[in-house]
């Protein structure tokens, strides 16, 4: 597949399976959730998504929800007229207007006040708005990109979300995977940072141990590729031209267990043993549940492959007919 996002590296599995996806409704108008941890790259993706799309030559706009205070965020969205409160002294339009025949992207859409939230809903369905204190009503051709790195069922059990929002949101949803599931991307994306960082420093690239490179494999990378690029500009001013070993790594990867390290100690063989296999089928179970049946997602939390969870899927209901 040609990647047409260029900004965008990677080649893991379930990366590349995002980009596809971001690949064919990148042309169309339709409203895009994007999910994925801090650092993933969701707002990269929003961006890559208007410049594909064929309102590249409009206004790109973004608001940080969470950045939004409760008494703004209407105005700041849907504009408003001269009186319409005390302190509007002029009319203003608000940002979804701005973005008129562009792409509004609202980030961290999770924490957008509830209030907002039915307005906002209002205007996904019907493409209308109305600002506050005027009685008409008006058809604007904006785009919607969303974004979150929370967790929006929670949010919805919790009263904080409403669920008709997040369907309406969530029709092409876009999960960007954390860095520590994306296996060779982590290298492939720590090579092409050091490449670009030491062009732009003009200094000579460190060069990483086979140790060194094993250890970056395993790290949890918790603040994902905004993580692993500080981490290469970091190495490249102490270490440009020389050869690091583990011990040359930052403190947080001395201390910190690998991934798989934090696995292997979370579950501890009881004395009196387990029955493996009835184990796992209350896993699996426990996975399909958390992600609604989505057996991607659910292969995903259980560090499987798609392919294998079928198969061990398969393997437990035979057992149950049997
Ligand atoms: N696949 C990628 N290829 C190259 N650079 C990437 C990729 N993904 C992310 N980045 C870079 O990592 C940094 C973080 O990306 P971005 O700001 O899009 O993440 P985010 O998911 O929006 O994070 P947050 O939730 O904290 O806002 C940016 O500098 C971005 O350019
Ligand atoms: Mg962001």
């Amino acid at each position: 597949m040609k990647n047409i996002f260029n900004t965008l590296l990677g080649e893991s599995a379930d990366f590349c399976a995002t980009l596809r996806a971001a690949h064919i409704v990148a042309q169309t108008d339709v409203t895009v959730l994007i999910l994925g941890e801090s650092g993933t790259g969701k707002e990269l993706l929003a961006r890559a998504l208007h410049e594909q799309s064929q309102r590249a030559n409009q206004a790109f706009i973004t608001i940080n929800c969470a950045a939004l205070p409760e008494t703004l965020a209407e105005s700041e969205l849907f504009g408003h007229r001269k009186g319409a409160f005390t302190s509007a002294m002029t009319h203003q339009s608000g940002r979804i207007k701005a973005a008129d025949g562009g792409t509004l992207f609202l980030d961290e859409i999770g924490e957008l006040p509830l209030t907002i939230q039915a307005k906002l809903l209002r205007f996904l369905e019907s493409g209308e708005l109305q600002a506050l204190g005027q009685s008409t009503i008006e058809k604007v051709n904006t785009r919607i990109i969303a974004a979150t790195n929370r967790d929006l069922y929670a949010a919805i059990k919790a009263g904080q979300f409403r669920k008709d929002l997040y369907y309406r949101l969530n029709v092409v949803p876009l999960e960007l995977p954390p860095l520590r599931r994306r296996g060779n991307d982590i290298l492939l994306l720590l090579k092409a940072f050091t490449t670009k960082l030491s062009a732009n420093y003009q200094l000579s690239a460190p060069q990483y141990s086979k140790a060194t490179l094993r250890k970056l494999r395993q790290y949890t990378w918790t603040g994902n590729v905004r993580e692993l690029h500080n981490f290469c500009e970091r190495m490249l001013i102490l270490f440009s031209g020389k050869v690091i070993e583990p011990e040359n790594l930052p403190a947080e990867f001395q201390t910190e267990k690998s991934w798989y390290d934090n696995q292997l100690a979370y579950f501890i063989l009881p004395e009196e043993g387990v029955n493996l296999p009835i184990l796992e089928s209350q896993m699996i179970n426990q996975a399909l549940e958390k992600t609604a049946g989505n057996r991607s997602k659910a292969a995903r939390l259980l560090g499987l492959s798609r392919d294998t969870l079928l198969y061990r899927l398969k393997k437990h209901l035979k057992k149950t007919d049997d």
